[in-house]
């Protein structure tokens, strides 16, 4: 059984579905904090198997025991996080609490019962400020939140345990970022309250919910002004998650792999693809500059090639289509 903490999420269901498809057994632990118990009707309904599901904090020790006593459990995908960086800058005690406890309390959980194959949702914000682009995983690390400095210091907690326990594995995956929706448009992102992000925000004013975006900034050093980024569509994610699980069986120590697609396209790429792709308009403003925004943001996937024999598919047009028609989906 692989269980996935936070599985109710964006990218945990993504990569669910992804697991049952692929013949696994899947063990969802969830206190839907930020997701909704019908997430589990949707996976059941894309792949005819429901997961098993543990509605628990992951920050509880008895719970987690308990947990890890009652199933077979092969591997742990850990997505379980608080991961708002407006949020972190206000909260850092909730952010820090929150996101090393959930991860503490897992891998002694894994330790205790002898699980040893654990992939970690890191993030390309441990990059902070990049010198040069694409990303490379060795480049110099640092970040400009607490959001991303509990990224920052998980993926240093997870490297030392591996490095005393050695019958451990662990994948740290670093998501660029990741956009679009299951093809079914069963599930897909769901913010709570005004988007943070870029593509639930354009989702949310093709359908009339909000009147234009704010493009945040365009006297960046690119070649339109406005940020680049690697969006990369979460299947691909939920997919690289099931590369890293067999590699992670099959290997010991610690990895840290990008998960990207290697391209890089600003905001007003995105707000082109969207319109094209779907026949909708999205009105936009030059708004200021967005506090803590990088010019560029991209990776060189090659190491996730070579290590995981994975390599992200779909194109923008792709992730701009299935965004929109999982916006659709809960909108109507
Ligand atoms: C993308 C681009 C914005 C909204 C953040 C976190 C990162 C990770 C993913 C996860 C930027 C621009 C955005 C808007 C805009 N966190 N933008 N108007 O900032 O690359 O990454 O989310 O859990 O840790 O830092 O993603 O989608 O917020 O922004 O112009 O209303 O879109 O300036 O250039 P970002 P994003």
């Amino acid at each position: 059984m692989i269980l996935l903490t936070g599985g109710a999420g964006y990218i945990g269901s993504h990569t669910a579905v992804e697991l049952i498809e692929a013949g696994y057994d899947v063990l969802i632990a969830d206190n839907f904090y930020n997701s909704k118990p019908e997430v589990l009707d949707a996976i059941e309904k894309i792949t005819g198997k429901r997961p098993a599901l543990e509605e628990i904090d992951v920050c509880d020790v008895n719970k987690v025991d308990a947990m890890f006593e009652k199933y077979d459990i092969e591997a742990v995908l850990h997505f379980a996080s608080y991961k708002a960086v407006g949020e972190s800058v206000e909260k850092p005690l909730m952010y820090y609490r929150n996101d090393l406890d959930t991860l503490l309390t897992v891998m002694e959980a894994m330790k205790k019962h002898g699980v040893n194959n654990l992939i970690f949702s890191s993030s390309a914000t441990v990059y902070g400020v990049p010198e040069t682009v694409p990303l490379v995983e060795g480049m110099p690390t640092g970040c400009t939140n607490p959001y991303g400095w509990t990224k920052y210091m998980a993926e240093q907690i997870i490297q030392d345990v591996c490095y005393a326990q050695k019958d451990m594995s662990a994948v740290i995956l670093r998501y660029f970022n990741p956009i679009g929706a299951h093809k079914s448009a069963l599930i897909g992102e769901q913010p709570n309250g005004v988007p943070n992000n870029l593509m639930p925000y354009i989702t949310q004013v093709a359908s009339g919910i909000r009147p234009h975006l704010n493009v945040f900034g365009n006297d960046y050093d690119t070649p339109d002004g406005t940020g680049v980024r690697d969006y990369i569509h979460v299947v691909d994610i939920a997919k690289g998650h099931i590369a890293a699980v067999k590699y992670a069986m099959n290997h010991k120590g610690a990895e840290v792999v990008n998960l990207g697609t290697g391209n890089g396209y600003s905001v007003l790429d995105i707000v082109k693809t969207f319109e094209r792709v779907n026949g909708v308009p999205v009105p936009y403003q030059i708004a200021p500059r967005r506090e803590g925004d990088v010019a560029q943001c991209y990776a060189n996937p090659d190491k996730a090639e070579r290590l995981l024999g994975w390599k992200a598919e779909e194109d923008l047009d792709s992730m701009c289509k299935d965004a929109w028609e999982w916006e659709k989906h809960i909108t109507k």
